[in-house]
């Protein structure tokens, strides 16, 4: 399959760092716990918080939605839930794509039921064209409107995570 470079490795790197203070920034005096959602986000959120600069907690959840398709099923797993408790505390989303955004609304519902004090979302790429649940994203990297993204943590059938740049696939 052809990949064409769409996101390179240092601008990745140069928007994350952004991120990372900017997120330190508004949370300053605060703890924030940074939830992943696991695998496509390992990349990213490990970046992420490297560049952040106060104290804070990591936690992961994985969800699964895609089979092999390049389209959202619709149908969210959750396959591993918090490990912390996070009642009353702030919590920071953190997602490599959101696309439908079936997978983040399912997310949310979920978290909501354990009483934190706020949530935010912080997405690597937002995939605005094809949203179904409307999802405000606090903090995003970039806005890409089509094709199929692989590398930097994003896989397509578990091909290509490996990548350092964003790719598209043609
Ligand atoms: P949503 O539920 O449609 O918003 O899909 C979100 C999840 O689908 C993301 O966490 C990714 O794992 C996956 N996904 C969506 N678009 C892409 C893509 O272009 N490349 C790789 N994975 C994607």
């Amino acid at each position: 399959m052809d990949k064409k470079v769409l996101i390179p490795r240092e601008r990745i790197r140069e928007r994350v760092q952004e991120l990372g203070v900017r997120l330190s920034e508004d949370y300053r005096g605060k703890e924030p716990v940074l939830i992943g959602i696991l695998n496509g986000v390992v990349f990213f959120f490990v970046e992420l918080v490297m560049a952040m600069s106060i104290p804070l907690r990591i936690d992961f959840i994985k969800a699964s939605s895609y089979g092999s398709s390049m389209t959202s099923s619709g149908k969210i797993r959750l396959l591993k839930g918090l490990s912390l408790h996070v009642k009353n505390q702030d919590l920071i989303l953190v997602e490599d794509i959101v696309d439908t955004g079936l997978t983040l609304k399912h997310i949310l519902d979920n978290l909501r039921t354990q009483e934190p004090a706020s949530i935010k979302i912080c997405a690597l790429i937002d995939k605005k064209e094809r949203r179904k649940q409307p999802i405000n994203l606090d903090y995003c990297g970039f806005t890409v409107n089509e094709g199929f993204l692989v590398g930097y943590g994003l896989d397509f059938n578990e091909q290509y995570r490996y990548l350092p740049d964003i790719c598209v696939i043609e």
